[in-house]
């Protein structure tokens, strides 16, 4: 039975790794192991940046945003040299299991870890939502709840001054925050990598919502779909409706987590630990159908068969 895990989280932070973080720490402590936070991912791994937890180093922190460990995007650990300095780093400190808490380019080294050997479990720790094994990833919650509350007060504002408004929210290549985002708010209208942006459609449907006499129309975009203050421009001079595009950014990653992004890292955190505990590694947990799976790492990277931004029907019958 392995005696010592460590965790760590690591690319873009979410609302809720927190929560995991803690539940990973607590879990681990009650089943017996000594449990070691990892600070800024992968690289204070590669470092040696490594500090034994206890049940204090995470308490107060379940409804805090961020990370305390710290989190950090390292493009170098792809090189198998690199990655040998982060296996030496959990030899020499004895960590035999490992627990990371992020999205894509996370369960990627991951992956490589275990391909070297190193026992580790996956947990979905993403605003994005675009890890195929699970239905939600941690933050993803959050995330929507920050972009609707945004979205609200833009709407009053282009009420008053019958505009059209043009949205962007993140989710790197995954729709899903924009098609949740544009359910919740009443959008005119939802563009993202899924539903395909025609640019003519988009034009002519927001000059006839002006011809209806709405006062106003309201667009929800994914990002790296195009320049939004071009396209507002253009729907401007096309539609006669004044327009405005905010680009939410950044402020969709923080804040406190929602109850739902809350439960669900500590029901995933006690799960990655207990599959370390039964020596399997090379896995990742996630919530399928409101049950707790487990499944290969290879699994998070298919192509994700996103079940919400699949949710066309709604957006056409209701938007
Ligand atoms: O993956 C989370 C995410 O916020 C994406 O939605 C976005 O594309 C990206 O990270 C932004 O990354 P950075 O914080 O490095 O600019």
């Amino acid at each position: 039975m392995i005696k010592k895990i460590g965790v760590l989280t690591s690319g873009g932070d979410s609302p809720g790794m927190n929560a995991t973080i803690r539940a990973v720490v607590r879990s681990g402590i009650y089943f017996g192991l000594e449990v070691y936070g990892i600070h800024d991912g992968y690289l204070g791994l590669v470092e040696g940046n490594i500090e034994p937890m206890t049940r204090n180093s995470v308490r107060e922190i379940i409804n805090r945003g961020g990370t305390i460990l710290g989190s950090a995007r390292l493009k170098s650990f792809k090189e198998y040299d690199v990655r040998k300095k982060a296996v030496d780093q959990l030899t020499k400190h004895g960590i035999e299991g490992l627990v990371v808490i992020g999205g894509d380019g996370t369960y990627r080294g991951a992956l490589e870890l275990t391909r070297m050997g190193i026992l580790c479990v996956g947990l979905p720790g993403t605003i994005d939502n675009d890890i195929a094994s699970t239905d939600y990833t941690i933050g993803f919650d959050t995330a929507v709840n920050t972009a609707v509350e945004a979205v609200d007060r833009l709407r009053d504002t282009s009420s008053s001054h019958q505009r059209c408004t043009i949205v962007e929210v993140m989710g790197r290549h995954c729709g899903d925050i924009a098609v949740t985002t544009a359910i919740a708010t009443g959008a005119e209208m939802v563009i993202t990598e899924e539903t395909g942006f025609d640019l003519p459609k988009v034009l002519n449907e927001i000059r006839q919502a002006k011809k209806n006499n709405k006062r106003h129309a309201l667009i929800i975009i994914s990002e790296n779909i195009t320049d939004v203050h071009a396209l507002a421009r253009l729907v401007e001079e096309y539609s006669g409706f004044e327009t405005r595009a905010t680009v939410l950014g950044h402020i969709q990653r923080g804040g406190n987590p929602s109850v739902f992004d809350r439960v669900l890292a500590s029901r995933l955190g006690i799960a990655a630990v207990e599959l370390l505990m039964e020596g399997k590694g090379g896995r990742c947990v996630g919530i399928v159908d409101d049950e707790i799976k487990d499944s290969p790492l290879e699994d998070a990277f298919t192509k994700k068969e996103s079940k919400i931004a699949k949710q066309i029907r709604v957006t056409e019958v209701l938007l």
